[in-house]
């Protein structure tokens, strides 16, 4: 079985500065690891709500050859959120149907689902997906993309 290379990136200031514990990232982690996928998490890092250094770090793990990269956090509506502008400056394509199935079933559970703005896409061979940032918004989105993820990244390499 293919063992993809998956990086974390949990975008928070408050995170990044050690004032709050990451608990969304660390599940993110868990439920990779624990999928039948086959995904080993190499790359997990904390990163504050700044859009060059969210995107530099994507950059990077898009040259080292990371096939998945998923993030959390960032996404909503606060002046500090930048985390899909920061995807939107990597990818080269956008795959729409992870958020549109994401913002589908969560405003099935609350309507402050509508405002996640999060995006997905590719850059060479490497997905990029945008999760909001609590733990409870991580596992249903989770749950919600992980049936398409394997032939996602079948199709890439
Ligand atoms: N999606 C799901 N499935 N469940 C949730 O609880 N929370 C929403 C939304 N998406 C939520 C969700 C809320 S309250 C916000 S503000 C936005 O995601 C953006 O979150 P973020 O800024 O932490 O990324």
């Amino acid at each position: 079985m293919t063992l993809y290379k998956a990086g974390i990136i949990t975008a928070s200031d408050s995170g990044a500065q050690g004032k709050r514990v990451d608990e969304s990232g660390k599940l993110l982690k868990q439920y990779l690891e624990n999928s039948d996928i086959g995904i080993n998490v190499e790359e997990y890092q904390i990163v504050p709500d700044d859009r060059k250094k969210l995107g530099s770090l994507m950059e990077d793990w898009v040259r080292q050859g990371i096939d998945l990269i998923l993030t959390t956090g960032g996404t909503g509506l606060s002046p500090r959120d930048f985390t899909p502008e920061a995807t939107e400056d990597v990818i080269d394509k956008q795959v729409p149907g992870f958020q549109e199935e994401m913002r589908r079933m969560s405003i099935e559970k609350t309507p402050h689902g509508m405002l996640s703005r999060g995006v997905a896409g590719i850059r060479n061979q490497t997905l990029i997906i945008n999760f909001p940032g609590s733990p409870k918004a991580v596992t249903e989105c989770f749950n919600t993309v992980k049936p398409a993820l394997s032939h996602a990244l079948e199709t890439l390499t």
